[in-house]
């Protein structure tokens, strides 16, 4: 029941309070529910007080007689009611605006196939829209939500698409809509566990989650970051902490730390090189392994390349192996790559960061062979788990490791941080931490390992039937194994000189037509097409039309 908003009663009936208006309603959990105000108001309802006139921004409520059903009489300020007085927006104002949102997500997501999976604008077409002024007076949230529709929608590439065939896919599903949608009004800060208990303890209940589908042992713990980006950095710190153990206390230099060496295979992702800039280890310092034909890393060109550094005084530090690379999904022999690391001592990072959600597959369990031996692991859920952007886990081995690099208590927030209890500001860098794990465990529970392994099934499927149609047409060939839900493929009908640019003009073309969305890359020197499937909406239908779509294409510029 939604509260009726009643002429304010003589201020005399309540005590003097200016300013406030009186709400009358027959329901106290109705209260609670629509105004949630604060749980002092919430135990007045329920009689355990008679009077919250110490309640700051609020008055007075009538006095309650013990035992029986009070009527529901709440003073709201003014300022909650007008929208030019300072405050929120009304809470009857907010809920309809709420209702015509939800009806706006609804119509989004059931019409998103009749949209153009990207604009064909030019640079600056949407600002060319927008007033460049910052506005001075506000606006309604109607005239808003209407903007985004006429401004903003038409410029977007619609990554939740189902023509949207581009990098891995992508995760957009209603359930991950829900927890977003949740996330927001609770809007904390889980940096520690004392500012924000359930948002820390349910990270650790997700991150343990995932640890049991991917078949980590129990020693490896994690945090919970945006990106895959960040978490290798961070794992790279650690390594670096390991072997030069006061560069946190003393940086680089004064901690004489030598020339430190990564190596990361021709195909891993480039995240390696911006690890090493923020670490202070050099850009040049990781070292690209070659890649043998299914685009894995050669493990004996990497002892051969860590022996012939050894020599020249460089120092190993860490092998970056990678399950899923980002061209061809491909994935590195990790487990003699495990064998090196123990050899020379150096720390294994496992990117995982598309491939390792396809462990919870018990057909792809030979995924994570050799990752028990791993020191860090990245999993991005929000690649191949079904998690909206962004949400991105990090292990390492004994978590300690990592607190013991990053853990740092000012006096302004030791009041907040017990320390018994995991503060998940010591695990990084960052201190404000949204809650991720909120809308992780929603999608987790909506679809279920179950439900979850069935959708990458169907798109390992889609991918294999994609790849199958390009088998059975001569004019186009594989570019690499199909790994997971990625097809790597190229245009061979036209003069080997004329391919490169041919492969990459069918994808610029398709893409600017706004039917669908494709990515290229480059293997072996060639340009070559790329599709990921990795949508809950992407059909066998979408994927036909697409193919379709590629050969009309080739014909208009390949012949
Ligand atoms: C294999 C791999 N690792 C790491 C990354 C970086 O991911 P993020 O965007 O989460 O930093 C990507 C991105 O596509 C990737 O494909």
């Amino acid at each position: 029941m939604y509260l009726a908003p009643k002429a304010p009663r003589s201020p005399s009936a309540w005590g003097a309070a200016p300013g406030f208006n009186v709400y009358e309603d027959t329901s106290a959990e109705s209260v609670i529910r629509s105004c949630a105000i604060e749980s002092r108001f919430q135990r007045c309802l329920h009689g355990d007080l008679n009077s919250w006139g110490d309640a700051p921004g609020y008055y007075e409520i009538a006095p309650l007689a013990p035992n029986r059903v009070q009527p529901r009489v709440l003073m709201i300020s003014e300022a909650m009611q007008n929208r030019d007085s300072l405050g929120d927006t009304p809470p009857e104002e907010f809920r309809g605006q709420l209702h015509a949102l939800a009806d706006w997500i609804a119509d989004f997501r059931q019409n998103i196939d009749s949209l153009r999976v990207a604009p064909d604008d030019k640079l600056g077409a949407t600002l060319a829209n927008i007033p460049t002024q910052p506005p001075e007076q506000g606006d309604s949230f109607d005239k808003i939500l209407s903007d985004v529709d006429r401004l903003i929608v038409p410029g977007m590439v619609h990554w939740s698409h189902p023509m949207f065939l581009g990098y891995f896919g992508w995760t957009t599903t209603a359930p991950g809509i829900l927890g977003e949608i949740i996330t927001a009004p609770l809007n904390v800060n889980a940096m520690t566990w004392r500012t924000s208990p359930a948002a820390t303890e349910l990270e650790t209940l997700v991150i343990d989650w995932i640890r049991q589908w991917v078949h980590l042992p129990q020693e490896f713990g994690g945090v919970v970051y945006d990106t895959a980006s960040v978490g290798v950095m961070h794992a790279l710190a650690v390594a670096r902490e390991e072997a030069a153990p006061s560069v946190r206390k003393r940086g680089l230099i004064g901690a004489g730390a030598p020339v430190f060496r990564i190596y990361a295979s021709e195909q891993a992702h480039s995240s390696a090189e911006k690890a090493a800039i923020a670490l202070g280890l050099g850009e040049e310092n990781v070292q690209r392994i070659p890649t043998d034909s299914a685009f894995c890393m050669e493990s004996s060109a990497l002892r051969e390349i860590i022996t012939r550094d050894l020599r020249e005084g460089f120092r190993p530090l860490a092998v970056i192996a990678t399950v899923g690379t980002t061209s061809t999904a491909s994935v590195d022999p990790v487990r003699e790559i495990a064998r090196i690391c123990r050899e020379f001592k150096l720390w294994l990072h496992i990117d995982g960061a598309y491939g390792a959600g396809f462990a919870i597959l018990p057909e792809c369990e030979s995924l994570t062979a050799g990752w028990s031996d791993a020191d860090s692991i990245v999993v991005n859920p929000h690649k191949s788990l079904f998690v909206p952007l962004d949400f991105s886990v990090l292990y390492v081995r004994d978590l300690e490791r990592l607190r013991r690099v990053f853990t740092l208590v000012p006096e302004y927030l030791r009041g907040d941080t017990v320390e018994a209890q995991k503060n998940y500001m010591d695990y990084g860098i960052q201190l404000g931490r949204r809650f991720r794990a909120l809308k992780a465990w929603v999608i987790f529970r909506s679809f279920g390992r179950d439900g979850m392994a069935a959708r990458l099934r169907e798109h390992i499927r889609l991918a294999n039937r994609f790849a199958d149609w390009i088998r059975n047409d001569d004019r186009f060939e594989l570019a690499a194994p199909v790994s997971m839900g990625v097809v790597c493929f190229g245009f061979i009908g036209a003069a080997k000189d004329k391919l490169d640019k041919l492969n990459s003009e069918i994808v610029e073309r398709i893409n600017a037509s706004g039917c669908a969305y494709l990515t290229q890359t480059k293997l072996r020197g060639r340009t070559v097409m790329r599709i990921g499937i990795g949508n809950v909406l992407t059909t066998e239908e979408h994927l036909r039309k697409a193919w379709l779509l590629i050969r009309e294409m080739a014909d208009a510029i390949g012949t």
